[in-house]
């Protein structure tokens, strides 16, 4: 943007007393009015996307600690979930299944079970909103194996990429059966956009779309998360999610999920990777998404817990960055409760 400047001038310098007092951006921020007229950038329900728990063998919700106000939901909880969601207006829900401990194994074999608590909760949940809701599943094994990673393990114990992805294949053309609208596979494997993309085809899921884990940085927040669907993980993934130091890295995997065929990518963290988001919103061809992730969602609420700052004000403050940044879908924790007060 270019700006009008006076000849020999120099920038407007701070007004009054910068020598342009007639230059006073403060005019557009006098009345609530005002602002909201000018207001460049807004909220819109239709662009959250709420992210859910539902476990097995459980007969109620059990409350997330280290998340106050989210649970691991049972079957029947999540459906009334889904249909207040569609109440208040979300765009999209994205389901996280979390098996029962005995149930989990090397290969993650409850990702596939036709029966397994994934498949189940979207036949529940696309039973209870049908269309009304974009239903979402989360394509990763790290909830469904003995040892927590993302993928399957080699005789060294390192994460095989390639046997993976056959894993990932199969967990795709279940979920898209059970009835999922969009998949995301979020495990960072090499490939995984592709692969899934033509097994789907294959099984004549050709309408199912894939939202791209594309930017998925190794971060501390997702601490909470390994507690919500009860992690297996001992070590850590930094063999397979980016590392935070690296931004060339990013730009890599978006040219790299956009030919593989992602109709949606996503950037994740969020806030500590604004940067990363306004880059895949100034180069991407579809839309953009960001997922506000637990820890960020902890983080707020654990600070509003003490008084320390104002929780509904910071929640909008951070919804409205990744608005700024150029998301155009925004996955947070807090959809349905602030899809009802925009
Ligand atoms: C992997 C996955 C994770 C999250 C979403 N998908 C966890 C991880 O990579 O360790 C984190 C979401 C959050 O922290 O809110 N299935």
């Amino acid at each position: 943007m270019t700006e009008h400047v006076p000849a020999g001038s120099g920038p407007a310098g701070p007004v009054p007393g910068g020598g342009f007092p007639s230059v006073r951006p403060r005019r557009l921020r006098t009345t609530p009015a005002m602002r909201r007229m000018v207001a460049e950038h807004r909220l819109h329900p239709a662009e959250l996307i709420l992210p859910v728990f539902v476990r097995a063998g459980i007969d109620e919700p059990v409350p997330v600690s280290s998340m106050p106000g989210v649970v691991q939901h049972t079957r029947e909880t999540l459906k009334k979930a889904a249909a207040e969601a569609v109440r208040a207006g979300v765009g999209g829900i994205m389901i996280f299944g979390v098996p029962e401990e005995r149930d989990k194994d090397a290969v993650g074999s409850a990702g596939t079970d036709p029966d397994g608590i994934l498949q189940l909760a979207l036949r529940d949940v696309r039973g209870e909103v049908g269309d009304d809701l974009v239903v979402m599943s989360d394509l990763c094994l790290d909830e469904f194996t003995d040892h927590g990673h993302c993928g399957v393990l080699d005789a060294q114990g390192r994460v095989d990429n390639d046997v993976t992805l056959e894993r990932y294949a199969e967990m795709a053309v279940v979920q898209a059966e059970a009835g999922s609208h969009v998949l995301g596979p979020s495990g960072m494997m090499d490939g995984q956009i592709g692969h899934v993309r033509r097994a789907l085809d294959e099984a004549g899921h050709q309408d199912v779309s894939l939202f791209a884990y594309t930017a998925k940085y190794t971060s501390a927040f997702y601490g909470p998360f390994r507690e919500a669907v009860a992690s297996s993980l001992k070590g850590d993934r930094k063999t397979y999610q980016q590392d935070p130091a690296n931004s060339r890295d990013a730009q890599r995997e978006l040219s790299l999920d956009l030919a593989e065929g992602a109709d949606m990518v996503m950037v994740k963290p969020g806030l500590p990777y604004l940067d990363i988001l306004r880059d895949f919103a100034e180069r991407a061809d579809v839309p953009v998404g960001v997922y506000q992730i637990s820890g960020e969602y902890a983080m707020v609420e654990a600070a509003s817990q003490n008084g320390w700052i104002d929780r509904d004000q910071a929640i909008m403050e951070t919804l409205t960055s990744f608005k700024r940044a150029g998301a155009n879908l925004i996955l947070t924790y807090w959809a349905t409760e602030f899809a009802g007060k925009l």
